[in-house]
């Protein structure tokens, strides 16, 4: 697989790399294909995918548990990612950011995922009771006793300030210019798809500007742009997508138009290439400095999905795919 160098530090990984969370969180039939989801996670390394993304918030804790129980004999195959600041409360998800649960928080997080060292540290969410320097600052001092190798910040939940007049990631690139005084940014994740380009205005821009590495979640549209989702299907109360506008089967059926859009780019390039391949080049064509995580827990898909590093979109396909019709259903 190509690799691609992200961030301050100089990390090198596999182009395409494996978003975890679905093995334990956020997707209908989570955390009952546990057997399916470790040989997953080595499908995805023998397909030279690197970067796992896990968070210790996913399960809780158990995807970590299941990302370091995959990885007791092949560690030093992967480069694993992980994530602090969020909770999971009694009723909703909390962010906590003081430096003291932080260091408190990695300990944790080293010991489920067996290891000395993690190699991508990310702020999952700032905490709005902490000023973000702090947390970062603490995160600092957990490079500086090698617990981690480099930090990064999430900006995931930005779709709450959709329609407010600001640019979306406005604020993130706020706090990323507040945490870089701190310490160096090595990467930032953020939702970045065929249906959701709303990084590429700003935030993409600013990570290629300093050698900032950027982590496209999401990178499938939670699975619609596989083409793999029937309209009407309907989901599980805890899956995700069960609340998100762009999955009524009303939504659903409207945007079929970006799928059919995937579908003939993907016939034009034959040997059974997919829509979910054609949405992942799309994703790498955005800049050298770009590594998409889709999240699976099927080893067919992540199988798949790493073989998207081989597909070579025409500049006729990405003017194609760039120019699909916008999703409908939206959070505003
Ligand atoms: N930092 C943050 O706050 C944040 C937030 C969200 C996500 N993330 C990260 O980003 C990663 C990716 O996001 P995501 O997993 O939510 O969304 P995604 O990658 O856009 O889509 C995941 C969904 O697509 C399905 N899928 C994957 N590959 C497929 C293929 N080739 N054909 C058909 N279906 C396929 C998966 O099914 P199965 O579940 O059945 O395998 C899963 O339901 C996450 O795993 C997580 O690591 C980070």
């Amino acid at each position: 697989m190509e690799r691609r160098t992200i961030g301050a530090a100089a990390l090198e990984v596999g182009a395409v790399g494996l978003g975890c969370m679905p093995m334990s969180w956020a997707y209908s039939g989570s955390q009952q294909r546990g057997a399916e989801s470790l040989r997953t996670v080595h499908t995805a390394l023998d397909h030279g995918t690197t970067l796992l993304d896990t968070a210790d918030m996913y399960g809780p804790f158990t995807n970590e548990l299941l990302v370091g129980r995959a990885l007791r004999e092949r560690r030093s195959e992967a480069f694993l990612s992980t994530k602090v600041g969020l909770l999971v409360g009694e009723q909703h998800i909390v962010a906590n950011g003081r430096p003291g649960y932080v260091k408190r928080a990695c300990d944790a997080s080293l010991r489920r995922l067996q290891t000395d060292v993690i190699d991508l540290y990310q702020l999952h969410r700032a905490d709005p009771e902490v000023p973000v320097e702090e947390t970062w600052g603490a995160m600092a001092e957990l490079v500086s006793a090698g617990k981690v190798r480099a930090l990064g910040l999430c900006a995931v939940g930005a779709h709450s300030r959709r329609g407010s007049g600001t640019g979306l990631h406005d604020g993130t690139i706020r706090q990323l210019e507040r945490v870089q005084q701190v310490f160096p940014v090595s990467t930032v994740e953020a939702e970045l798809s065929v249906w959701s380009a709303e990084a590429l205005d700003a935030l993409l821009p600013w990570c290629e500007a300093r050698g900032v590495g950027f982590l496209a979640a999401m990178p499938l549209g939670n699975g619609f742009l596989t083409g793999t989702l029937t309209p009407g299907g309907g989901f599980e109360r805890d899956d995700v997508r069960a609340r998100h506008p762009r999955f009524t089967a009303e939504m659903m059926a409207a945007n079929q138009r970006v799928v059919a859009g995937l579908r003939r780019v993907a016939a034009r390039h034959g040997d059974g290439t997919t829509p979910a391949q054609v949405a992942l080049a799309w994703v790498l064509s955005r800049g050298r400095h770009v590594v998409p995580v889709p999240g699976t827990k099927r080893e067919r898909w992540a199988a798949e999905n790493a073989r998207a590093t081989g597909l070579r979109l025409t500049a006729e396909d990405l003017a194609e795919v760039t120019g699909l019709p916008a999703a409908l259903g939206s959070w505003d």
